[in-house]
């Protein structure tokens, strides 16, 4: 399909999204001929002064590139000045504005994506997660957290007992207490202690249906968060008696894991190990 920029169709927009001066965008694709993936795919022409003002992307994100001038971007708290060739994406949650205070015009690029995460087949969300082991200084909204925890809520259990019990971390007080008992926390501003209830939990030969309750419950939860968009990591590395006398558990309270929870930093990345996965058939033995 070849469409000459004569044949794109041109909306004024004026005093965009609360911001000053009138603004063209050149819409070189309509919403309908990406199939539903995104809403604006347009060329802005920022004249000097004129402004786009701050506003949210909730369930999208954008991206923008500046062909030609200069423009004054502020994405949440950070300011930045971009010039031609320069690309900037505006996350899913996050706020920005655009501004021209150059005396010459400003032509950028804007592409506005939905967030598909939520669209993600199972395979492909459980292929997206990986072990965040950096947190950026955002905390997770309670609401957020709570739909989160649902996850574990409705997870499969040894006679649907659920004898385990989710501790939360948030307070200044817990988090130092975490921090005395493990260096997994990196940053993250929650932290769930799984414990298993060996008070309800059944005993086969010599394992104990609580571990099990534990583990399926917090394997859920990890992939809600990803679903979510909020990372998470699974740390054995800290010591459950320690924990147990920290938090003042009951004595039927076995602590099993601890998984800090929250939105990853803007550079964590996957360890190298998480792409070292074994062959199928190293890991599965017809009998
Ligand atoms: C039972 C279990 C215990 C783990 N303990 C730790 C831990 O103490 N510290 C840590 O950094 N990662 C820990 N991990 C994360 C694993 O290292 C990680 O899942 C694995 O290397 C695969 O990487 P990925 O999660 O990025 O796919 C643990 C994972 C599991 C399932």
């Amino acid at each position: 399909m070849l469409r000459r920029k004569d044949e794109q169709k041109v909306v004024v927009n004026e005093n965009m999204r609360g911001g000053n001066g009138k603004i063209a965008m050149r819409h070189f694709l309509s919403e309908k001929e990406v199939y539903g993936a995104g809403r604006i795919f347009a060329v802005s022409d920022i004249p000097p002064g004129a402004s786009i003002g701050y506003h949210a992307h909730e369930n999208e994100f954008e991206f923008y590139y500046v062909l030609s001038g200069e423009v004054t971007i502020r994405d949440d708290e950070e300011t930045y000045v971009m010039t031609a060739g320069d690309m900037m994406q505006c996350k899913n949650g996050h706020s920005h504005s655009i501004e021209n205070r150059s005396a010459e015009h400003a032509e950028v690029l804007m592409t506005v994506l939905y967030d598909q995460t939520g669209k993600k087949s199972f395979m492909e969300l459980a292929r997206a997660r990986f072990s965040v082991r950096k947190y950026a200084d955002r905390p997770l909204e309670e609401e957020k957290l709570m739909s989160i925890l649902e996850a574990a809520r409705i997870a499969p259990s040894a006679k649907n007992a659920q004898s385990y019990k989710i501790y939360v971390a948030r307070s200044k007080e817990a988090i130092e207490k975490i921090d005395l008992i493990t260096k997994m926390r990196y940053g993250a501003p929650t932290v769930l202690m799984f414990a298993a209830d060996t008070g309800g939990s059944y005993q086969y030969e010599d394992r104990n249906s609580g571990d099990q309750d534990c583990s399926i419950a917090a394997t859920h939860v990890m992939l809600e968060a990803c679903e979510q968009g909020v990372g998470t990591l699974w740390a054995d590395n800290f010591s459950p008696s320690a924990a147990k006398e920290l938090f003042g558990l009951p004595d039927s309270m076995q602590p099993v894991l601890l998984m800090p929870i929250g939105y990853a930093a803007e550079d964590a990345e996957p360890a190298p190990r998480h792409a070292e996965m074994k062959a199928l058939e190293d890991i599965v033995e017809v009998l």
